[in-house]
């Protein structure tokens, strides 16, 4: 194994001409190892290294995909798989994909568990986290009356669910609002929890916002409500494979994400956590015998569907291990850093992410002063072919930037280039 000095001294050299194909990955793995050694900090610079991940994707690098909160590119080995997976089941379906495939939805459950930090009987797999939320948001007993603490910054289909049960049970929905970046951690955390009163029986937040990339201090604000009686659920749609935590770092109740996200998992993927002692009183989205009330599984009960998303989340937990979190997300705030950093130094724009490692991670919003969003936007595309997401908030406006474990340094410098002519009108 190579010494950090060692490393650094003679380069990467073990880490060159490999590439995540299916053949790949046990090589892709050996050259993990051989930095293993090297502090997160460090390996996020190094090009070499990375160059090897850039590698594992089939992109199309005549665009510069910097909204990788959407969804994200599987690498080619998650694909791979995942259309394997289509093929067998397409054989006999009725016998390959039920029989053959889908019971190994298991060992997902078993990994993903692993990974979250949870029991595999508290983890169940959704297509997306907008199926997972909805599974907590629609599933709790409320009655009228019964109030829902949130922030306006939550996600838009979270907030209709709620406003449906609003309109459909008379529940009442409070958001507060926040400043972005917020003065402190605890200032945040002290907003959502002095908002829970006698009649608040659900806090619902996200993890990391979609909108700014903030994260929440989720524990202290968890903590808080459980000693108040209050059930808390989690948007973790950006956090889950993004930056390292478990969920014992949470302590929620209820945890949703997407899996085709950060965890670069196909396309309909998600989970839902639930906190042993909430499953049998959860409701599933589509009904289930009452023998099955205790079974995480009956979230599961969606009628027939592909087993090639769900079962192709393993491929992708093997990719997201071979690199690990704590690279991975050293890497994304690095580059979110160098664009950043950059933009900053000219003193024309206006970063609504706090720059904090506590606070942030891969997600930047910054405004172009002067310039309204959306043709700072149009004009990224049409004449840089960038991609980047229009934020456009009540309180603020911005440019949402999501670079990923493939973006080069080229392309956030690209970006960055771009943004400065945009402030200087050309
Ligand atoms: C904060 C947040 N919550 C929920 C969702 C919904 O995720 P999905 O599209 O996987 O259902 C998103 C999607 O972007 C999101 O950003």
């Amino acid at each position: 194994m190579l010494t950090r000095r060692a490393f650094l001294g003679a380069g990467t050299t073990a880490t060159v001409g490999l590439a995540f194909t299916n053949e790949g990955l046990a090589r892709a793995a050996a050259a993990a190892a051989s930095v293993a050694d090297v502090p997160p900090n460090d390996l996020a610079r190094d090009e070499t290294y990375w160059r090897e991940i850039q590698q594992g994707f089939t992109l199309d690098r005549t665009i510069v995909n910097l909204n990788n909160g959407g969804c994200c590119p599987s690498p080619r080995v998650v694909h791979e798989a995942f259309k394997r997976y289509l093929d067998v089941s397409n054989q006999a379906p009725v016998y390959h994909m039920w029989q053959i495939l889908e019971p190994n939805i298991e060992t997902v459950r078993r990994r993903l568990a692993a990974e979250f930090g949870c029991s595999p009987e508290e983890m169940a797999i959704t297509r997306n986290a907008s199926e997972a939320l909805q599974i907590a948001q629609l599933g709790i007993d409320l009655k009228a009356g019964d109030e829902v603490v949130t922030t306006n910054q939550d996600y838009g289909r979270m907030l209709d669910t709620w406003d449906q049960r609003a309109r459909r049970d008379g529940v009442t929905v409070k958001q507060i609002s926040f400043p972005v970046p917020p003065p402190s951690m605890d200032e945040l955390a002290n907003r959502l929890i002095s908002a829970i009163g006698p009649k608040t029986k659900v806090l619902h937040f996200c993890h990391i916002t979609n909108l700014t990339g903030q994260i929440f201090p989720v524990k202290k604000i968890c903590d808080a409500a459980r000693a108040k009686g209050v059930k808390t659920i989690v948007d973790g749609a950006h956090a889950f494979g993004h930056f390292p935590f478990t969920a014992a770092d949470l302590g929620c109740d209820y945890y949703g994400t997407s899996l085709h996200k950060w965890l670069l998992a196909p396309i309909g993927t998600g989970f839902l956590y639930v906190r042993r002692e909430n499953i049998e009183s959860l409701w599933g989205l589509q009904p289930t015998a009452a023998s099955r009330a205790k079974d995480i599984r009956k979230f599961e009960e969606i009628g027939t569907h592909p087993a090639a998303n769900h079962n192709a989340i393993a491929e992708a937990m093997t990719f997201h291990q071979g690199i690990g979190t704590e690279r991975k997300s050293a890497r994304l705030r690095y580059l979110r850093d160098r664009w950043a950093d950059r933009l900053l130094k000219t003193g024309k724009f206006k970063l609504h992410t706090s720059l904090d490692p506590a606070q942030s991670c891969a997600i930047g919003t910054v405004q172009v002063l002067g310039v309204e969003t959306n043709k700072a936007v149009s004009h990224l595309w049409d004449k840089w072919r960038i991609i980047a997401t229009p934020i456009n908030h009540a309180e603020y406006t911005g440019i949402r930037v999501t670079p990923n474990v493939y973006t080069t340094l080229e392309e956030v410098d690209t970006f960055a280039e771009a943004m400065e002519k945009i402030s200087a009108g050309s």
